[in-house]
Order: C-alpha cells, then structure tokens, then sequence
C-alpha cells in the first residue's frame, strides 16, 4: 500500500527546499535590520482564540479550521499566525518589559479550501506583528519594508494597494452608508452575500461574484465617511509613503478577510500573471483591539502574513542545489573506511563533500560525480591507500594529480581556491 501526502498537503524536497532556504534567510535578514525578532508558537492552539480574534463570521473560522478535540478540550490548527502570536505576547507580559515589541515568524498553516495553484491547505506564511505603535508612521515603515523585500527577492511586478478601514465609529457609520446602497440592490447579490448583508457588509465588497461585483458598483466609499482622527492617521501614512517614494494604490474596496482590522489595511499582489487567480503575494493592516479583547493591555499593534509558496512562484528561477566541491569515490573495501575519514576533513574545513560509499566501478562513480558537477573527484584505490596517496581528478580542468594523504585538505584547499579566484 502506497501513501499519499494528505489532500493539499505538499512535501517540499531537496533541490526545491534551497529556493525556501533563500526566501526564509532574505526575510529574515530584511526584518531584523527593522528590529524584529523570531517567536515561535504552538500549531495548535484552542479552537475559541481564533473564533474570538479571527473572527466568527470569517470565512475561515466558519468553514476551513482543521479542529480536534482532545480530553474535552476543543482546539485548531493555526490558520494564521496572528492570534496565536498576540495570545503568547499576553500571557508573557512582554509589553510590562518593553514599550514597544516587534516579532516575526515563519511556518505552517492550515486551511481547509480548495487547492489549486497557490492555494493550499498546508501553506506557509512568513509574517511580523508589531505592538505598541499606533502608527502612522510604523505603518508607513511597514510597508515599505516589504516594497524593498519583494525588489531584493526579484519580485518586480507588484501592484500595492492600500486602504483604511477607520475605527469602531467610523466603521459603523460606513456600515449604515454601504447597507443603505446595497439593500435595496440585496435582490441581485449572490446567495452568500445575501447571507452576509446584515451580520457583516463590508465583507460584500471583497466578493468576487459577478452579481456582487455589479451590486457594489457606485457604493459610497468608506474613505469619505472617515472620521477626521482616522483620516488624518491615514493621510499621514500617505504623505509618509510619498516622501519614501514607496508605490501604492489607493483601493477603497480594500476589506481584507479577517474581523480583526481597524485604519489602515495593505495587499501586495503580483501582477505577472505566473500566480493566476490566487496572486494576493501578502496582506494585513492594524488590528488596535485585539490585545485587549484577549484579556492583554490596551495596545496598538501592526502585521502582515505573507504565503511563501506563493512568494516563490513568484520568485525569478535561481541556481539548483549546490553542487558539492569534492566527490570522494573510494574503491571497496579498506578504502570506504578512509573515505569516510577524508570526507570528515574536508567537511571540518568546510568544504562541501559528498561521499559515495557505494561501492560501485571506477566508471560509475566518476559519472555520479559528473551528474552532481563536483569539482574534484578524489579516487581511493586500495593500491592508491596502501602507498599512502589518493589520486585527484580536477573534473573541470581535466587533470588527475597524485597526491600524499597528508598533504591532501591542503593540496584540495589550493585548488579550489584557485578555481575560485577564476570565476
Ligand atoms: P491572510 O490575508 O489571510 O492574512 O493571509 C496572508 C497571506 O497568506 C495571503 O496573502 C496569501 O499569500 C497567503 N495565504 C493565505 N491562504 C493561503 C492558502 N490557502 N494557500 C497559500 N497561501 C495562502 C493573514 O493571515 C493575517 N494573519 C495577516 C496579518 C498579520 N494581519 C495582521 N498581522
């Protein structure tokens, strides 16, 4: 019987995990140049924190949480990283320590939707929250920080659009501005904004059902209705943006999934066409209450999540796995025995080694070699080991040198140094 990952699950193996490694040590060299440091949280986390924070009118929270239930305990797979992170910066009292906090992580998430490319139900996100400062200004600094992440990982073609959702006050008066445009249209909606007309409108405008689509059309935008401290928090971070020079879009359709948002909500997109319709790159924005609603302090906070997996299909094509710098081919016998000593040098003085305990002729492992374009191919023969050399094949340079096993990591050093110093 042959197992298959789990529906929307992906295994990430070797020679696709170095483009990971590359995203993951670029973002994480990006955001801690800003300040931020690395949390790490549970997978699983009570099933009511996310209802409570996500949201339970969010379609995440409604339909798509992997849930499991343990000694009457009710918990969920993480389907975003937010909730849980706010959950452990209450319980640590991390803001009695600091006035303001920044923390990024990376991992899985888990959504149960329908997969398609981009969209999966392990996926993973790479994300900062930032707490304590109602911004504009860190809102600005955000955003822009992500405009130069997505430029350093080759990513160019971006669309950034940005919006504010205002606070409690202005958000209800936008609500009874958007009900009284879209009820008496509530006819011609789809079935499920329908459903969501009364308990949650706002989320109509992020719909992207034709019939929706056509209702929305003309409806009052919420940037008009804002109160005067929201919409100065929110001209302040343009003018902020300009001055930075950072592109964005303003895009007063902008609502985002997730119950959590007040002022300012951001999405990047890619635009390249490579993501199809799944191409939201990264989104978030300020959710102010959420600290408190979860028994913390009452304190701003600021975040994004981004999907790696999409990030990467993004992501220009770079090299293939690194090639190793020596194959170590050692002829049976007495000879895998020194192999694995030699292999264990030059792997101490940091050179890339892959050993080939095999077994196999002389001929098969020099095209292995080939096959993994090493440079050097070290040949250890029993005749070879019983004088004390080892013969050295320079694959690139076609040339085979003898040489005594005592001079060999300095004699390997020099010639890939100098192969080096010529590319
Ligand atoms: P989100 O918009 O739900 O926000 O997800 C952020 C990003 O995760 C999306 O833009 C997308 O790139 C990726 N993503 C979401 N679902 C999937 C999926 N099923 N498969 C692949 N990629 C996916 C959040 O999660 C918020 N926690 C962001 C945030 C942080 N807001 C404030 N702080």
């Amino acid at each position: 019987m042959q197992f298959r990952a789990v529906k929307g699950m992906n295994d990430i193996l070797p020679g696709e995990v170095e483009r990971w490694q590359r995203f993951e040590s670029t973002f994480r060299r990006t955001v801690e140049l800003c300040g931020y440091s690395e949390v790490r949280t549970p997978v699983l986390e009570s099933r009511e924190l996310f209802v409570r924070s996500t949201g339970e009118t969010t379609e995440i929270v409604e339909k798509q949480m992997f849930e499991l239930e343990r000694s009457g305990e009710r918990l969920a797979l993480r389907p975003e990283g937010t909730p849980g992170s706010a959950r452990a910066f209450v319980a640590g009292s991390v803001h009695a320590r600091e006035p303001v906090t920044r923390w990024y992580y990376l991992g899985p998430m888990f959504r149960a939707e329908q997969p398609q490319r981009g969209r999966y139900r392990q996926f993973h996100q790479a994300g900062c929250e930032l707490y304590g400062d109602k911004g504009p200004v860190a809102d600005a600094e955000m955003i822009d920080m992500l405009v130069g992440l997505l430029a350093e990982l080759g990513i160019d073609q971006i669309d950034v659009r940005i919006n504010s959702l205002g606070g409690t006050e202005s958000r209800a008066k936008y609500r009874e501005a958007l009900l009284g445009h879209l009820r008496p249209r509530a006819a011609e909606l789809s079935d499920h904004a329908r459903r969501r007309l009364e308990d949650n409108p706002l989320r109509i405008l992020d719909s992207k059902d034709p019939r929706d689509r056509a209702a929305v059309e003309g409806a009052p935008s919420i940037l008009d209705v804002l109160e005067p401290e929201d919409s100065e928090h929110f001209g302040r971070l343009r003018s902020a943006l300009d001055a930075l020079g950072t592109p964005y879009q303003l895009d007063p359709g902008l609502v985002r999934g997730l119950d959590y948002y007040n002022r300012t909500l951001f999405e990047f997109s890619s635009t390249s066409g490579s993501l199809g319709t799944q191409n939201a790159l990264l989104g978030g924005g300020r959710y102010d209450g959420m600290l408190k609603s979860l028994g913390g302090p009452d304190l701003p906070s600021i975040g994004f999540g981004m999907g790696i997996e999409r990030i990467l299909l993004a992501m220009p094509e770079t090299q293939p796995a690194p090639a190793p710098s020596v194959f170590v081919a050692p002829m049976g016998g007495q000879a895998a025995e020194a192999g694995l000593r030699v292999a264990r040098e030059l792997r101490r003085a940091g050179i890339r080694t892959e050993l080939d305990g095999r077994g196999g002729s002389l001929k098969s492992l020099l095209r292995r070699a080939d096959a993994l374009h090493a440079k050097l191919c070290l040949v250890l023969g029993e005749s070879e080991l019983a004088r004390g050399v080892v013969q050295i094949k320079d694959l690139a340079a076609h040339q085979q040198t003898e040489v005594a096993l005592g001079e060999l990591l300095a004699h390997v050093q020099a010639t890939l140094g100098r192969e080096e110093a010529l590319h």
